[in-house]
């Protein structure tokens, strides 16, 4: 292996991105392959929540610590980004107001509301008269919320094209149509070969591939790790004043995230339905039935966009960074429902792996050594 071969990233996903443009900057050079064009499947169907306590269930407290270690790590990220690219991230630090419209709701978010205290996170009980308060298009029928002022947001659209401005500005290159059908590892080389037949060498291979994990070939071992789709629907809204949210609100069937510019990010369907790209009246009229009970005045904003986004899950919906048994290849996959989230630690680790060689305690566990394989 010549060190002067390029880090191959299969997958320009958020998280392939952000990998490349932590290593470009340092000077190593990069290959991001990318089947289709960059950042357009999961990565854009996202609303760009950065939050650790809204999404993460009560059995994952290392989950729950590598997205507040990665929220730590945000501001940072972020800011640097901004300056490389030149690009506005629409990066805002308001929190998420976690809602209830019923008392069975309510006591579904108490217990949430006592893990998230148990793991030390800042976050406030509210009563419904405090909710609509802090928030005034909440509906009246809200019962209780919990404030969780550490979320951010971030214009996950936004920061895909600032990623791919600042790979191409350090001389990373970025290829469109790129996809890998297989993986080519001999003791002498690591090696990827595109579905029209290119054979490319790398010094290392960054498996980032999302959702398409698993459907690349000749995996080293011979299994390849499991991920699967778990489809979401996702819709773009335009709002009119003076309605106007100041947070994000999440409820039992729908969250909503306001950008800067007016528009509402209100999502999502989750849907074991493999690969399939169809928009559903069920999918879309669930969302915005549990938006509507939660905040009445979205009925009356503009549709802009109708999206269908794959998760990439692994076996226990948590993702798999790190090397696997042959060293060459590192996985950076599986982020679920937290991929926008878990970008900025995951690429800042990866870096640490890659480049330092050192071994990175934040996403210990993680390492894809756990049993995540195909048999
Ligand atoms: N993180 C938002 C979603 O997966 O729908």
């Amino acid at each position: 292996m010549s060190a002067s071969k390029p880090i191959l990233i299969v997958g320009g996903g958020v998280i392939g991105l952000s990998i490349a443009w932590r290593l470009v900057r340092r000077g190593q050079p990069v290959v991001v392959l990318e089947r289709d064009r960059v950042g357009q499947h999961a990565s854009r169907v996202a609303a760009g929540m950065l939050a650790a306590a809204a999404e993460v269930g009560y059995e994952e407290p290392e989950l729950y610590q590598l997205c507040r270690a990665s929220l730590q790590a945000w501001p940072g990220f972020a800011a640097e980004l901004e300056a490389e690219s030149g690009l506005d991230l629409d990066y805002r630090s308001f929190g998420t107001l976690v809602v209830a419209d019923d008392r069975d709701a309510a006591a579904a978010l108490r217990r949430g509301y006592a893990f998230q205290q148990a793991q030390g996170y800042p976050v406030q009980w509210l009563s419904g008269a405090e909710a609509l308060d802090l928030e005034p298009m909440l509906s009246p029928r809200i019962v209780a919320a919990v404030s969780v002022p550490e979320d951010h947001a971030v214009d996950n659209r936004a920061l895909l094209t600032a990623l791919e401005k600042a790979i191409r500005k350090h001389g990373g290159q970025v290829r469109e149509g790129a996809q890998v059908e297989r993986l080519d590892t001999m003791p002498d080389a690591a090696a990827v070969v595109l579905a029209a037949g290119e054979r490319l060498e790398g010094s290392r291979i960054v498996m980032a591939a999302g959702a398409w994990t698993s459907e690349i070939k000749d995996w080293p071992g011979g299994t390849a790790p499991s991920i699967r789709p778990v489809k979401g629907q996702i819709l773009e809204l335009q709002t009119r004043p003076p309605f106007q949210l100041r947070h994000v609100v999440r409820g039992r069937k729908a969250y909503m995230v306001p950008r800067s510019d007016g528009r509402l990010i209100v999502g999502a369907t989750s849907e074991e339905m493999g690969f399939d790209p169809h928009l559903t009246v069920g999918g879309i009229h669930g969302i915005m039935d549990g938006a509507w009970e939660m905040v009445p005045g979205v009925l009356d904003q503009y549709l802009l966009s109708v999206d269908v986004g794959f998760r990439p899950a692994s076996r226990d919906h948590q993702p798999l960074i790190g090397f696997t048994a042959d060293p060459r290849i590192f996985l950076a996959t599986g982020h679920y429902r937290h991929g926008i989230v878990l970008s900025a630690v995951t690429a800042l680790a990866s870096e640490r792996m890659l480049l330092d060689g050192v071994r990175d305690e934040t996403v210990v566990f993680f390492d894809p050594s756990r049993r995540q394989t195909r048999s």
